[in-house]
């Protein structure tokens, strides 16, 4: 069976990882979750003292960057791939509302999403892969063969993400989380280097009004349309 690539992109909290980890079930294929790589970089940042809620160290972090070992290991109870920074597993760490508040700002760093894209292209050059972020359409994987761009509205988000937060027993407020939802869309939206945009050749997906079920079926289908189009192609 011919294998693609499928890029999933869009705002935070539009259900992109449910339905990527979903779909590269399904498909055989490998998943990769972009933003957790950003988000185990904010961690080490964090961490390391380089970037609060009010100072960032950029050149300090830039200069560490080369210490920060980022892996994606199966874990076989739960059925996907977990975040492990340096050797440790930080899934559950980078999760937290204080790593939401800080990522996007060290998203922004050119040498942070070099070091990062890198990594990612590597990860797709065998296809069967479906990787989720904000410029996998764009920059990572501007030749997938589909490319999905998530979308709901804001409300709809927050509410998906503070339910979320409750569930894991973080102390939150809907408003906190709504707050957060907006501003890391304007900051992903408006950061300089490989802003969150729409690729031209994205399918816009809007699941503001949509359960999972739904979701899924629909971007099974897609895909299969993609591969069936594929084999013809090729034969
Ligand atoms: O998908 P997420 O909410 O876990 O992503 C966390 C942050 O990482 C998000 O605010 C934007 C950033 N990000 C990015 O800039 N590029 C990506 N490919 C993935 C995530």
């Amino acid at each position: 069976m011919e294998k693609i690539t499928i890029a999933i992109d869009g705002y935070s909290s539009t259900g992109k990882s449910t339905i990527a980890k979903q779909l590269a079930k399904v498909l055989g294929y490998i998943y990769v979750d972009t933003g957790a790589m950003y988000r185990a970089v904010t961690l080490y940042a964090m961490e390391k003292g380089y970037v609060t809620e009010n100072k960032s160290d950029i050149d300090g972090l830039v200069g560490d960057l080369k210490n920060i070992n980022l892996k994606f290991i199966y874990n076989d109870t739960i059925g996907f791939a977990e975040m492990h920074l340096n050797n440790k597993n930080v899934e559950r760490k980078i999760r937290t509302m204080e790593v939401s508040r800080l990522v996007s700002k060290v998203a922004t760093i050119e040498d942070v999403r070099k070091k990062l894209v890198l990594i990612q292209k590597q990860m797709g050059l065998e296809k069967g892969i479906v990787m989720d972020g904000r410029d996998i359409g764009t920059v990572v994987f501007p030749n997938a063969e589909l490319k999905i761009f998530m979308t709901a509205s804001p409300e709809k988000r927050a509410t998906r993400r503070y339910k979320e937060l409750l569930d894991k027993g973080e102390d939150v407020s809907y408003g906190e989380v709504l707050k957060n939802v907006e501003h890391r869309d304007y900051i992903d939206t408006h950061r300089e280097i490989s802003p969150l945009t729409k690729a031209e050749d994205a399918i816009t997906f809007d699941n503001s009004d949509m359960g999972l079920e739904e979701q899924f079926n629909r971007i099974l289908d897609f895909t299969n349309r993609v591969i069936k189009k594929q084999k013809r192609d090729v034969h």
